[in-house]
């Protein structure tokens, strides 16, 4: 009999017992051993109507328990991370779905497992249900990595998808978000891009077997985006996705959060509501998706199971990340490509005869934007760093206050 304590008991805690207790009839059979959960810890034990024989608000109790595997399911850093430190210290495993917990500690508390002899499974930190980190750091071992292109967030892929197909405002998607438990406890995490830059930190350091800071990915959220936006990617045929994109450059780790044009009808395009996508790059197996829902209780409750089962069946140490390499992160974009550019000036003649002669290929939109006192244009460029540079040019000798500028992905990334 393996036994269970749950440190937490919100969306995705209650998700995890549901789980176990829906499954224990057919788990032994896969696992080959009894699964039980012995203890949950919660904060307020009069707040539960369900599993009261199993609660308690002490959490030496969980360690004193015969427990051998601790689900940390609280979120946040503290106390989880004096938790899973204690638990791990004590050598219990630990699965947990907390990427701020791995995004600022996974190093130090995976060399503390290693050091005790359990594993650290984070699989439900990324991507929510879908299996990522696994596949990438054990089935797809043999590849160099080259490059991923995500939807990590479900929050902002929910509120950008019902932005662009049901014309809802911003505020009115994200308060549905919040209500289906997609969201953070604060939501700023998840629009400002934070939440995804730590998802984007836990994959790139698997996939690239570096250590990467995420507070050093460069993030832009979705709060700027309205819908006028969204009706200039309509005439491109495109939807506008958050993306958390990495690959390597001769100078470091490319990382990047960030509001991208895509073709709606293309891969990431076509993933909506709360689903995330993953697009990764191997030299060997070539280009992948992962699609499936990326947040919510059951979805996040699978990845978390599978952890434990892989726990039990292997009962073996994880990648050793406390001695990954360091690589600092560059967030320009390097490689040739599209920029939409919105560029607010009473000139438009003037602007558009000076963008004519400084982006070799320069599509300015139709008139309906002299309305709104801009030109709307797509330009191509060698990088990102030409971009800023004839920006700062347009700001310094016209006079621009404001020039909004959104990449433009093809359907290959
Ligand atoms: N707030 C997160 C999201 C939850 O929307 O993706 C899953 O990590």
């Amino acid at each position: 009999m393996v036994s269970i304590g749950v440190l937490g008991y919100g969306v995705v805690g209650s998700g995890v017992v549901e789980l176990i207790q829906r499954n224990i009839g057919n788990l032994p059979s896969k696992i080959g051993d009894d699964l039980s959960v012995q203890k949950i810890l919660v904060r307020n034990m009069g707040k539960y109507k369900e599993n009261q024989n199993l609660l308690t608000d002490k959490f030496e109790e969980l360690l004193n328990e015969d427990i051998q595997i601790i689900v940390e399911v609280m979120g946040g850093l503290n106390p989880a991370y004096h938790y899973v430190k204690k638990a791990l210290e004590m050598k219990k495993h630990v699965v947990t779905a907390n990427k701020d917990l791995i995004a600022a500690y996974g190093d130090e508390l995976s060399g503390i497992a290693e050091n005790n002899g359990v594993t650290l499974a984070y699989e439900a930190s990324v991507g929510g249900g879908i299996p990522i980190l696994r596949p990438i750091g054990e089935s797809l071992a043999a590849n160099e990595i080259s490059q991923i292109v995500a939807i990590l967030n479900g929050t902002t892929n929910f509120i950008l998808t019902k932005m662009y197909e049901e014309n809802r405002s911003y505020e009115d998607a994200l308060k549905e978000a919040q209500a289906l438990g997609f969201a953070e406890a604060n939501p700023e995490s998840d629009v400002m891009g934070y939440d995804a830059a730590r998802k984007l930190a836990i994959l790139s350091a698997i996939a690239y077997n570096r250590k990467i800071d995420w507070q050093e990915i460069p993030t832009e959220g979705i709060c700027q985006l309205d819908k006028e936006d969204m009706d200039y990617a309509r005439k491109q045929g495109c939807t506008i996705k958050l993306l958390a994109m990495s690959h390597m450059t001769d100078k470091g780790l490319y990382g990047a959060v960030r509001p991208v044009l895509v073709p709606s009808g293309g891969s990431l395009g076509k993933i909506e509501n709360e689903f995330n996508g993953i697009f990764i790059k191997g030299d060997a197996v070539g280009e992948m998706m992962f699609t499936g829902k990326g947040a919510g209780k059951l979805p996040t409750a699978s990845a978390v199971l599978g952890d434990i089962v892989h726990i039990i069946q292997n009962n073996k140490k994880e990648k050793k990340a406390c001695t990954r390499e360091k690589i600092s992160v560059t967030g320009l974009w390097d490689m040739p490509g599209n920029w939409f550019l919105r560029i607010q000036t009473s000139e438009r003649y003037k602007m558009m005869a000076v963008l004519g002669q400084l982006f070799q290929t320069c599509n300015i939109f139709a008139e309906e934007e002299k309305e709104r006192g801009e030109v709307a244009v797509v330009v191509e460029v060698k990088n990102e760093e030409e971009l800023n540079e004839k920006i700062e040019y347009l700001q310094s000798k016209l006079g621009i206050m404001n020039v909004k500028k959104i990449m433009k992905l093809g359907e290959k990334a």
